[in-house]
């Protein structure tokens, strides 16, 4: 076979082994909401994931760390590459995720979801928020409030600073 046989029989194929090779195409976000998350509590950019169904381990990458606002509300930082581990309701053990409080970066160690709030931890407080702040993803940089946007929601959130 010719070198030119054989890279088009690769390039037909292609798109077929990666299909088959990815048996589980779907996104970071169709996962989180198999686990009645809202997508919204991973912003855009995922690069690729890991999830290891039996135990619910996951690592989640970016390319680079991202950070942002929520409109007058808190800063959030994201690392390239986060981890922990997803069970229905329950996101536990979580590692590169933290929230700017004062002064002071924390790490959001566990989110949960109670009904339609959502639960922040960072070990030493934590703060409920309305789902519906989530339902969209936020975007590195801007967070919510990129233009062209259809319009900017203010972030009702209760202060994570109060209950310390
Ligand atoms: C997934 O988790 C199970 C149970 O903890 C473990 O035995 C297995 O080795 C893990 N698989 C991978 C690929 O890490």
């Amino acid at each position: 076979m010719s070198l030119t046989a054989i890279l088009a029989v690769f390039v037909l194929l292609s798109p077929f082994t990666r299909a088959a090779a990815d048996d589980d195409s779907r996104s970071a976000y169709d996962i989180i909401q198999d686990f009645n998350f809202p997508m919204g509590i991973l912003p855009k950019g995922v690069t690729g994931y890991d999830l290891n169904r039996s135990n619910g381990q996951f690592r989640a990458y970016f390319d680079g760390s991202c950070s942002f606002s929520l409109e007058g509300s808190y800063q959030l930082k994201y690392k390239s590459t986060i981890t922990g581990s997803i069970s229905e309701n329950r996101l536990a053990d979580l590692t590169g995720v933290s929230v700017k409080v004062l002064f002071l970066w924390l790490n959001i160690v566990e989110v949960s979801r109670s009904g339609d709030d959502l639960e922040f931890s960072v070990g030493i407080a934590s703060a409920s928020f309305p789902i519906d702040n989530f339902y969209e993803c936020p975007q590195c940089g801007c967070g919510l409030a990129c233009s062209p946007a259809p319009q900017v929601r203010k972030i009702k959130m209760k202060s994570l600073v109060s209950s310390i």
